[in-house]
């Protein structure tokens, strides 16, 4: 890939040292433990066949449009985050973007204004999402567009951690955005939505640098925004993750024109 002045810009301005990917992408194997049926809350299948089933209900969501999607995320109260929440925070972007990045939770500025990484990490996730050239604007080509989401669409009080049974309750909406989007390539940042995702207790340290699979869309993992903010020298390690994506995409879009 070569790199424009403007894209050299940032990537100094973001610390970055400049990468050159490598390493080839193994296979990618199939994640490890139980099948996301599993991870579904418990509704008794009468329960989910009726159409009593409310539309809110996250294990209804597999059948909804955006706009029943986002109708039905505000109105969950699958879990006591809906207590404490201000909003709920549905994602954003354009909804056939080629890439999707996936986050952990809102946090207070994201609750407060309905929108995901929109504090210090947000930032910093649009400056090494703009050296890629790449935006979260709704409108565009969908190949240079991400749309944003979190594992949990409701700020857990204080920002604590997210809890097992908030994340299985949730992750229905989460699966039914990345049908409805059909990404290129998943980026997964940080250890809860890794783990969530993948399915594992491993240390992100583990599982970046190859590419996995959910939903049989590539994902490649890397930390968080929020940690990069603390921790420069993962900076260049996430910089690497990014380019890892970036060729993911690149060699999905030259197999599909040799097709
Ligand atoms: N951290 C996240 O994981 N998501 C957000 O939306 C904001 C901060």
């Amino acid at each position: 890939m070569a790199w424009s002045e403007r894209q050299l810009a940032m990537l100094r301005e973001m610390g970055v040292r400049m990468f050159v990917p490598v390493r080839p992408s193994a296979p990618a194997p199939a994640p490890a433990g139980p099948p996301m049926a599993a991870l579904a809350p418990a509704v008794p299948a009468s329960a989910e066949a009726s159409a009593a089933t409310p539309a809110s209900a996250p294990s209804a969501a597999g059948s909804l449009d955006w706009a029943q999607l986002r109708a039905a995320v505000a109105a969950c109260r699958a879990c006591r985050l809906c207590e404490s929440r201000k909003q709920t925070v549905f994602g954003v972007g354009h909804p056939h973007a080629h890439w999707m990045v996936i986050g952990e939770a809102p946090g207070a500025q994201e609750d407060e204004q309905g929108e995901p990484f929109v504090g210090a990490a947000g930032q910093l996730l649009d400056a090494m999402l703009r050296a890629l050239d790449l935006s979260r604007a709704a409108q565009g080509e969908p190949a240079r567009r991400v749309f944003i989401a979190n594992t949990l669409k409701c700020r857990p009080p204080g920002n604590r951690n997210p809890q097992p049974d908030e994340l299985a309750a949730c992750e229905p909406f989460l699966r039914r955005q990345i049908e409805l989007v059909q990404p290129r390539i998943i980026l997964a940042m940080g250890r809860f939505a890794v783990q969530s995702l993948l399915r594992t207790n491993e240390a992100i340290g583990r599982l970046r640098g190859r590419v996995h699979r959910y939903q049989g869309v590539p994902l490649v993992v890397t930390y968080h925004p929020a940690y990069l903010l603390r921790n420069l020298v993962d900076k260049a390690r996430a910089w690497e993750d990014l380019c890892l994506a970036a060729q993911v995409v690149e060699q999905n879009r030259t197999d599909d024109a040799t097709c």
